[in-house]
Order: structure tokens, then C-alpha cells, then sequence
């Protein structure tokens, strides 16, 4: 970083800069991360000046910050405060934008163009930043956030990909996901290769399948216009899903180097087996919940998906015939994102118990929220029985070993990482690319004439019955490892 850091964010009257942005600038300078020398610069459309900014910013830290803060530390961090009214179409507004810059800026300065817009403007504003040079790097490092989603299928990101790298470099370039910036997703990395234990088995020979579930209690709320043109696959499985397959399926790379990590992730996206039409209706599943059609800006007839399963093959030499089953929806029973790894069952049953009676798996969960924390669940012996064995499990949960506050918000990481140049746990244009061609071809399928149907769910449920039959029928079930285990309906281990 150089002595002074400017950080412009486009679209900072919305919604994104108020929950999410602010809080975490907020709390980055309150840990100390910036230089003495720091401003942040709005750019919006409503015509507000630098006090009416830090007033919506102030009403935005008291409802979104998760944290204690005392009002002086605000008031201290509300002068960095700035704000510039501009329609991001009109060149002169960015010209304007300039002349701020250079009034507010000390002398060379690193610059953060952070675009949290809607995403048919980013490439129009990183258009305008470099017809004016803003991006040009003799005077310090100038980098752009690119807020998903990028793109809306493979011809789509790619023509984005390619509009960003006509005015800018790959290493300007930082996509957003913001699920690489959660703490226990982090995590990943370090439970994998900084213990000796795991890797050792972490492969077919001792795995039986994983399951990953990203599940949401949440409807699509007042998203739902832009949520009935997208859809969960492209909402979550095309960035977040994907991405933490790469992460548990991933070779350990050649060192901690963000493309010595990318490139590693990106051998798993290749080696993904991509669905012909046929499998597609045998692989997946697409569920609606019931009521989404009344939802205010939803079509009556809408056939967008609300939930997905899949079943997904990677095709290499660890990960041969070990399927990854994966699950995501909104309005499901509770909100949870968790990553089980089962194991094989042990090779031959020695103790004297029932003839049918099959010995649980043992199952390593990783929970990423909300209780963030990993969970072994192996079998022990029931005392005071002559070998009666039973599932039990050994729990490590962040707030018990760090502290309830230690876990940062995802964009603290992100926003901190950018800042300094650090994009490992940002995606590169050739892995959205891949994600999405993986992705583009279950759409097509689904729509096709063969197409799977679109079955329905009960809001509060986990999703339609046709997901529990993806496993069902490979003799498995879908497991919970991290909060509480009682449906039996899921979780057939924890009867
Ligand atoms: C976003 C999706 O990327 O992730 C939303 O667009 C979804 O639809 C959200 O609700 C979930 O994020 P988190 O961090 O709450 O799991």
C-alpha cells in the first residue's frame, strides 16, 4: 500500500454499500488496517453531499454492524467520509469525479474502485475510468472490485471478462465470491494441508461420498425481480457451490501464492464430469417452493428454480466414483451451509450385533455457518452393553476456541485483501468461465423439452422428495452434521 488509499465506490447509496460495505470498512479502520492517509469516496445517482452521506452511513453502522463501536470512533471514521453525486452514463460526471480525486488525494495515492452496482453499468463505468486514465498505474495501484454476478451464462461472462481486460490488467481485476471470504471457508485450506491427519485419507480409497448444502430460510423477499430471471443455479450453485467443491476436492497446491491456489481449483472445475441432456434428468433435480408464484415480482407461471440437487462427478485420480451430492434452496427448514465428508464403512463387522445391523459411517462435517465449526461423529462403544455401538461426535466450534467475536464479515476480508493486492480468494476470468459452462448445460437441459419437471416443496421443508431419492437410490441419505440432527427424514444416522 502506498501512504494514501482511496477507496470509490460506485452505487453507494444502495443496498449493498449500507449492509455489507460500510460495516466492514467501518470495522477495518476501527482494527487499524488503513493508512493514516485514507478517504472513501461515494459515486451515486441521488443528490446528496458529504454530510448527507455520512448521515446514511451512520443510520447504515448502526443497523448492519454486528459489533460494539463507541461514537467517536464513528465520528473519527465519518471524516474519511466523501460523496459524489454522478450518473455513471454522463462523461462529465466522471470528469468530475477526477478533479474530486485529485483534490482529495494528498499526492499519489493507491486507488479501489469498488463497483457495487447494478452489473449492466460495470462495464460502462470501468469504460469511462479508463478513457480518463483513472486506472492507469504510474501514480499507485489501481484495482476494481467486480461485484457478482459476472455474467449471466458463459457467452455473457465471457464478453465481460473481455470488456474488463480491454481497460484494465488480470491483476486490476478482483471478482467477488463472497463465500471465499467467509472465515470457515478459509478455513478449508488450512484444516486440509495444515494437518498432518487428513490429507492421508482425504481421497476414494477411504471417502464414500460428500455432500455439500447451502440451505437458506429466507424466500426471495423483495430480490424476486431479479431473482425470477436467475434462479438458484445461477444464484449459487454457478459461484458458491462450485467454488467449495474446488476447495474440498482440490490437490494441494505448490504454495499459498493466489494462482498457485486458483490453478489448483481450476484442474477440479476441468476435471468435472460435464451432464449429457440424458443424465441431466437422472442428476438433478429442480424444485419450486409452493407460494413463489404469488411472490410480488414473480411471473404467475414461472418455471424459475428455488432449489437444486445435483450429483457431480470429478474425473481424476483422487476423486474416481466418489460422488459430491450437492443441495442448495430458499425457504428450507433452517439456514445452514455445511460440508460432510462420509467415510467407507469399516471393511468387515466383528462385534456381536444384529445380522442386518450396519454401523454408522463415520462422517467429518464442516459446518461454515452459522455455527461456524467441524463436528467427527465416529463410533464408541454404549457402556454397560457387551458391544452395542453408537454414532457420537467430537465438536470444535470457533466461539468456543476464539471468542464469540472473532469471526470477521466476509467483505472485511475481501475488501482488506483487495487493498493490498491479494487475490486468491477472488476468482479468475477462466474459472467463471468453466463454472458457467458446466452450469449452461444443465439450463439448457432443464429447459429443453425433456427437461426434468419442475417439482414443488412445502415452504419449511428441505426441499422436494425427489431430492432425497438422488441419494435414496445410491443407498444414502442426506446428512446433517452441524446444529440440530432430529429430522429423521434427512438424517437416517441420527434415528
Ligand atoms: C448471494 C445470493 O450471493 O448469497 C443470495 O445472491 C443469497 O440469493 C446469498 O441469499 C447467501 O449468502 P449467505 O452469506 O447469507 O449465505
Amino acid at each position: 500500500m502506498s501512504e494514501s488509499t482511496t477507496i470509490v465506490i460506485f452505487g453507494a447509496s444502495g443496498d449493498l454499500a449500507h449492509r455489507k460495505l460500510l460495516p466492514a470498512l467501518f470495522n477495518l479502520y476501527r482494527k487499524n488496517r488503513f493508512p493514516d492517509n485514507f478517504q472513501i469516496l461515494g459515486f451515486a445517482r441521488r443528490p446528496w453531499d458529504d454530510e448527507k452521506f455520512r448521515v446514511e452511513m451512520e443510520a447504515a453502522a448502526t443497523e448492519f454492524c454486528s459489533y460494539d463501536y463507541s461514537y467517536d470512533e464513528w465520528l473519527e471514521f465519518a471524516e474519511h467520509l466523501h460523496y459524489i453525486s454522478g450518473n455513471i452514463t454522463d462523461q462529465g460526471d466522471f470528469k468530475s469525479l477526477a478533479s474530486r480525486l485529485e483534490q482529495l488525494e494528498p499526492g499519489p495515492s493507491d486507488r479501489m474502485f469498488y463497483l457495487a452496482t447494478a452489473p449492466r453499468f460495470f462495464l460502462k463505468i470501468v469504460e469511462s475510468l479508463g478513457l480518463l486514465g483513472l486506472v492507469e498505474e504510474s501514480e499507485g495501484n489501481r484495482r476494481v472490485v467486480v461485484e457478482k454476478p459476472i455474467g449471466t451464462d458463459l457467452a455473457s461472462a465471457k464478453a465481460l471478462n473481455k470488456g474488463l481486460r480491454e481497460v484494465l490488467k488480470e491483476h486490476q481485476i478482483f471478482r467477488i465470491d463472497h463465500y471465499l471470504g467467509k472465515e470457515s471457508v478459509q478455513n478449508l485450506l488450512v484444516f486440509r494441508f495444515a494437518n498432518a491427519i487428513f490429507e492421508p485419507i482425504w481421497n476414494r480409497n477411504y471417502i464414500d461420498h460428500v455432500q455439500i448444502t447451502v440451505a437458506e430460510e429466507v424466500g426471495v423477499g423483495h430480490r424476486a425481480g431479479y431473482y425470477d430471471n436467475v434462479g438458484v443455479l445461477r444464484d449459487m450453485f454457478q459461484n458458491h457451490l462450485l467454488q467449495l467443491v474446488a476447495l474440498v476436492a482440490m490437490e494441494p497446491p505448490a504454495n499459498f501464492e493466489a494462482d498457485a491456489i486458483r490453478d489448483e481449483k481450476m484442474k477440479v472445475l476441468r476435471s468435472s464430469r460435464p451432464f449429457s441432456a440424458e443424465e441431466v434428468s437422472k442428476e438433478t433435480v429442480r424444485g419450486q417452493y409452493r407460494g413463489y408464484r404469488e411472490a410480488s415480482g414473480v411471473a404467475p407461471d414461472s418455471q424459475t428454480e428455488t432449489f437444486a440437487a445435483l450429483r457431480l462427478h470429478i474425473d481424476n485420480w483422487r476423486w474416481q466414483d466418489v460422488p459430491f451430492y450437492l443441495r442448495s434452496g430458499k425457504l428450507l427448514a433452517e439456514k445452514c451451509t455445511e460440508i460432510a465428508i462420509q467415510f467407507k464403512r469399516p471393511p468387515i463387522q466383528m462385534f456381536p450385533l444384529p445380522q442386518d445391523f450396519e454401523m454408522t459411517a463415520n462422517v467429518l462435517g464442516m459446518c461454515i455457518q452459522p455455527d461456524e465449526g467441524i463436528h467427527l461423529k465416529f463410533e464408541a462403544k454404549v457402556p454397560d452393553t457387551a458391544a452395542e455401538t453408537r454414532s457420537v461426535d467430537m465438536e470444535f466450534h470457533y466461539r468456543d476456541s476464539f471468542g464469540e467475536t472473532s469471526i470477521p464479515e466476509a467483505y472485511e476480508r475481501l475488501c482488506l485483501d483487495a487493498l493490498q493486492g491479494d487475490a486468491t480468494l477472488f476468482t479468475r476470468a477462466e474459472t467463471a468461465e468453466l463454472s458457467w459452462s458446466y452450469i449452461d448445460t444443465i439450463i439448457a437441459a432443464w429447459h429443453s423439452p425433456d427437461g426434468p419437471p419442475l417439482t414443488s416443496y412445502e415452504p419449511g421443508s428441505w426441499g422436494p422428495e425427489e431430492a432425497h431419492d438422488l441419494l435414496s437410490r445410491d443407498n444414502r441419505w442426506w446428512i446433517r452434521t452441524c446444529g440440530d440432527h432430529s429430522d429423521p427424514v434427512i438424517d437416517p444416522l441420527h434415528k
